[in-house]
């Protein structure tokens, strides 16, 4: 079958050991992640299948439209469980960074200081509703700014950097905690944080000098 991006392979995350956030709750996600590969797939094969012959018939019109539409979901529902899963360090991370990091740097000059940065992401992040909270990096001024994404598609800004992505879906805690308590989510998820992978994330879309 003729797929138009060729097939995501879901990938293997070596975690366990968080802190506040069981295992379970990861062998659970892990799985709910592989589906979103599977449908962006899916998605991708079906597509491509009307396009063969070059174009789309008019009375496949609806059925092209909706497969179209519910691409952004998919493929944002594998995207930002990549970065999620990324961001967490398996046996537990050093709570906030310590140290004159470039994400402190970023966060005083965006923000004032870490601690209002962070005010305002777990702010973002105790939103009711169903979705993420992203700190984005603007790669065309370094500066960092906190979203929150409805769904895992609505609310991402296109080109932008996601340096610090939390998944606030109930499935992220429901097994360790009750839906009420998701500041308590929120605050284990901070103690996991891989710093150091989000250092690396940090500038790496920003525009490069280029030689003369
Ligand atoms: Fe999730």
């Amino acid at each position: 079958m003729m797929s138009l991006t060729g097939t995501y392979k879901a990938r293997q995350f070596n975690l366990s050991n968080l802190q506040g956030i069981s295992d379970e709750t990861l062998e659970m996600h892990f799985k709910l992640y592989e589906g979103y590969v599977k449908e962006t797939n899916k998605l991708n094969e079906k597509i491509g299948e009307f396009l063969k012959g070059g174009k789309v018939d008019q009375e496949e019109f609806a059925e092209y439209s909706e497969l179209n539409r519910r691409l952004g979901f998919e493929y944002n529902g594998m995207v930002l469980h990549e970065y999620y899963f990324d961001n967490l360090k398996t046996g537990g991370g050093t709570g906030d960074p310590t140290g004159q990091t470039g994400f402190r740097k970023a966060a005083e000059e965006s923000f004032g200081s870490y601690d209002i940065w962070k005010a305002e992401f777990v702010g973002i992040g105790k939103m009711r509703g169903v979705g993420w909270a992203i700190c984005y990096e603007n790669p065309a001024n370094g500066r960092l700014s906190n979203h929150w994404i409805t769904l895992h598609e609505t609310g991402n800004v296109a080109g932008f950097n996601p340096v610090l992505v939390m998944d606030v879906w109930e499935h992220a805690f429901i097994l360790d905690y009750k839906p009420a308590d998701r500041p308590k989510y929120i605050e284990a998820f901070f103690s996991n944080i891989d710093w150091n992978l989000v250092e690396r994330r940090l500038h790496r879309l920003m525009a490069q000098p280029v030689a003369a």
